[in-house]
């Protein structure tokens, strides 16, 4: 595996014990049978049950079970073993049945030969890819003919500015068109501040990069959206609104983007 990748498995492997012990991804909720996933994916996706449902880079597992939880045939795959050993323990705990595989997402052909109705993957999964055009081919390759590819995920305008905290209003540091991985430094998780993970590599790309990439994998785009409202608190002047998302005053970027793409019955390439 490339060193970056190695890298960022470690930290990832780390931040999985971290994130389920956190009160930022609700394990005690969901163990008491809430579904986690956000408004968004869930009115998007719309109604799962009887479908197979791939879910890539689904760390360890609170959103695949929710889904499995709303009526799908689950497997997900990361590259965390950690993340992957919590997601079979809390599956075989909470008797929700899903499949969970350790697999680089890049590997993941190798180790996985089915295609689903739906492959889904959401926030925070595109920044550790180095080949984004690799990654929607395979994405694409796991979608059963008629079937589709969907992601919710942070919007890139979200990356170009400072978020430490006495940030007070937007400033954009990093192009928009800065694409080059980035070294983010030992630093505080961002669910439990008080741990400090090791070094990552991050990649930022342009959401002209996204569309792109799936169309030209042979997926047919059917909506790309856009969303003021953040899943949690990204800018410290951020505001919490009544439905749960946290929005910047007058709303001026979109946080979140989303895209439903579908494969074609025949092939169009
Ligand atoms: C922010 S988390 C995604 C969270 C997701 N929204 C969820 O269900 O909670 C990013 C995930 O990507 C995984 N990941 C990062 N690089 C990967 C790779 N090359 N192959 C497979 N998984 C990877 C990490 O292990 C981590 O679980």
């Amino acid at each position: 595996m490339d060193e970056r990748l190695k890298a960022n498995l470690d930290a990832w492997n780390m931040m999985a014990g971290i994130h389920a012990a956190s009160r930022e991804y609700r394990l005690a909720e969901f163990r008491a049978g809430e579904n986690v996933l956000k408004p968004i994916e869930l009115r998007e996706v719309g109604d799962v049950r009887g479908k197979s449902l791939l879910h890539m880079q689904c760390h360890f597992g609170l959103d695949s079970m929710s889904w499995a939880r709303t009526g799908a045939n689950v497997t997900g795959v990361d590259f965390s073993d950690n993340a992957i050993a919590l997601a079979r323990s809390i599956s075989a705990e909470l008797k929700i049945p899903a499949r969970f595989l350790q697999s680089n997402i890049y590997d993941a052909p190798d180790v996985l030969h089915d295609q689903f109705d739906i492959v889904f993957t959401s926030y925070g999964a595109l920044c550790w890819l180095p080949d984004i055009k690799r990654w929607a081919e395979i994405a694409a390759s796991f979608v059963k003919p008629g079937g589709f590819f969907y992601m919710a995920e942070f919007h890139p305008l979200t990356q170009m500015s400072a978020n430490h905290a006495g940030t007070t209003k937007l400033e954009f540091v990093i192009s928009y068109f800065h694409t080059a991985m980035r070294e983010d430094p030992p630093g505080p998780d961002y669910s439990d501040r008080t741990k400090i993970v090791p070094e990552t590599h991050e990649w930022m790309y342009r959401l002209s990069d996204v569309v792109s990439a799936l169309a030209a994998a042979g997926l047919r785009i059917e909506y790309l959206h856009e969303f003021a409202g953040c899943i949690y608190q990204h800018f410290p002047f951020m505001q919490q609104e009544n439905d749960g998302l946290w929005q910047i005053e007058g709303d001026p970027i979109p946080t979140i983007f989303s895209i439903k793409a579908r494969k074609p019955l025949t092939e169009q390439r």
